[in-house]
């Protein structure tokens, strides 16, 4: 894994370089991408060269890691309308490339399996833009879920629930108890991961990430058995690693 620490504008560039690198080297560039927090420095860095390099979206399609089960259509916190507010209103991605799976579906697995297929169909994701949960899920796949998974549906832990009422005006009641999420092993599949990681309530799940066992208790740890992984810290994220300076020098040689 690719491991740097540094401060948010620079690890924006990082992750917008992996970006911008896929979009100008494939023909049909297929993006993941994740909703929450961490990705929008990297999303605002994508809007900036956009706007002012003349970056160009246009020919790619993307893909969403995870929705909400139940939310009405026009509820502003469906990840389909916060992807658009954050990222595909802001380029000339096309909204009608831009999939996710349909948490409103009347048949759930259905709707799951579609969505594989969807990804398979496109051939797969190019770059995966992850963000961590603070017990370590990433997507929504929570502890405890198998390495094998595909996308499914999954009941979100309390801890999950509390961390995203800030979306909720504050109510972790009002966060739906059920989504839909790629599987860790959908993601695996994706050729590149871009993960960002900010601020100290991040820290635990960073450490079990890059240096503790792999094990389902902390999901996000299965991409250590990723080929091309970029783990993009913020010094308060990184503030548990017994490893950072190692890290750092790693990163100091190699650049
Ligand atoms: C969202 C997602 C989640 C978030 C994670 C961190 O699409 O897949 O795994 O990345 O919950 O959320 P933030 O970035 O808001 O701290």
């Amino acid at each position: 894994m690719r491991v740097v620490i540094a401060e948010v504008p620079e690890l924006a560039r990082v992750g917008a370089d992996a970006v911008e690198r896929v979009l100008r080297e494939k023909e049909h560039p297929v993006l993941g991408l994740a909703t929450g927090g961490s990705p929008l420095p990297v999303y605002a860095e994508l809007e900036r060269r956009h706007r002012e390099e003349g970056l160009s979206l246009a020919h790619a399609s993307a893909f969403l890691l995870d929705e909400y089960v139940g939310l009405p259509a026009d509820h502003p916190e469906r990840y389909r309308h916060v992807i658009g507010r954050e990222l595909v209103d802001r380029v000339d991605l096309d909204p009608e490339r831009v999939h996710g799976p349909d948490g409103l579906a009347e048949d759930l697995e259905a709707a799951c399996a579609a969505f594989e297929a969807q990804i398979q169909a496109a051939g797969g994701v190019d770059v995966q833009i992850l963000g961590i949960g603070t017990d370590g899920h990433i997507a929504f796949n929570e502890p405890g879920s198998s390495f094998a998974s595909r996308t499914r549906v999954m009941a979100l832990t309390r801890q999950t629930r509390e961390d995203n009422a800030r979306f909720f005006g504050g109510d972790p009641q009002a966060v739906p108890a059920r989504c839909l999420t790629q599987g860790l092993g959908t993601i695996m599949q994706a050729r590149q991961l871009v993960l960002l990681a900010t601020g100290e309530a991040k820290a635990a799940a960073v450490r079990e990430l890059l240096e503790g066992a792999v094990s389902v208790a902390w999901p996000a740890t299965i991409l250590q058995h990723h080929p091309d992984v970029t783990v993009l810290l913020d010094e308060a994220a990184a503030s548990g690693l017994r490893l950072a300076e190692h890290f750092r020098e790693l990163e100091r040689v190699s650049r």
